[in-house]
C-alpha cells in the first residue's frame, strides 16, 4: 500500500478549518492595523510558508512581501543567541513597518535576535506574528503581537511545519505518532 502521511498522526490539533479562520482573522486585523502604511511583510523560511501565504492573501491593504532564512547555532544543545543570517531581506528597511511572520515560537531566542538585527538597521517599528507559541518553552520574552494558537509543548507538524523534512504539506497541525520517533 502506498505511503500515506496521514498515518503517522497520532491526534489532530487544528483542522483545516480551524486554521482557515483563525488566518482570517489575523488578517483582518492586521489590514485594519496597516492601512496606509506599505508594511513590508518577512517571512522566516521554511516552516512559515504556507502560514505566509495563507495569511498574506487575507491582507487587504498594500504590502510588500520578503524571506529571510536564518540558522541558530548550538540548536538543543547550548542557545549561544547568535543567528545566523543565510538569506536577508532584499529591500532597505529604513524607515518601513516590519511585520515579521513565523510558524511557531518556541524558546524566542532566534526572534528576539532577529528583532534586535532589523531594528539595528533603522525599521520604524517591528512587529510579529506568529501561528503558534509554546509558553512553556520560552527563555527570553519576546512580545507576540498577533497569535494564532497556544499549544503545550509537544512536537507537532504540519501546515509547513516539519519533522526532519516532512510533512510540511499535510495540511492541517498535529502530533506524530511516537513510531514515527523510532518510540513504539
Ligand atoms: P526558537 O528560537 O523560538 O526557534 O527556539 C523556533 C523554531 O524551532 C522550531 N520548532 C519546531 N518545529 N515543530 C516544528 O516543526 C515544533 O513543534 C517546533 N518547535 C520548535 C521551528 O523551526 C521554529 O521556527
Ligand atoms: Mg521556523
Amino acid at each position: 500500500m502506498a505511503f500515506d502521511m496521514r498515518d503517522d498522526i497520532k491526534e489532530v490539533y487544528f483542522t483545516e478549518q480551524q486554521l482557515a479562520e483563525k488566518v482570517a482573522e489575523l488578517g483582518a486585523r492586521i489590514t485594519e492595523d496597516y492601512r496606509d502604511r506599505n508594511p513590508l511583510i518577512v517571512s522566516v523560511l521554511k516552516g512559515s510558508y504556507v502560514f505566509m501565504a495563507d495569511l498574506t492573501r487575507r491582507i487587504q491593504t498594500p504590502c510588500n512581501i520578503d524571506f529571510m532564512v536564518v540558522s541558530s547555532y548550538g540548536k538543543g544543545t547550548k542557545t549561544s543567541g547568535e543567528v545566523q543570517i543565510i538569506k536577508d531581506i532584499e529591500q532597505p528597511i529604513d524607515g518601513r513597518d516590519l511585520l515579521i511572520v513565523e510558524d511557531i515560537l518556541d524558546s524566542g531566542v532566534t526572534l528576539n535576535y532577529l528583532m534586535q538585527v532589523l531594528m539595528a538597521r533603522g525599521a520604524n517599528s517591528i512587529r510579529l506574528c506568529t501561528l503558534l507559541s509554546k509558553p512553556a518553552r520560552h527563555k527570553v520574552h519576546v512580545p507576540i503581537d498577533y497569535l494564532g494558537f497556544e499549544i503545550p509543548d509537544e512536537f507537532v507538524v504540519g501546515y509547513g511545519l516539519d519533522y526532519a523534512e516532512k510533512y510540511r504539506n499535510l495540511p492541517y497541525i498535529g502530533i506524530l505518532k511516537p513510531s514515527v520517533y523510532g518510540g513504539e
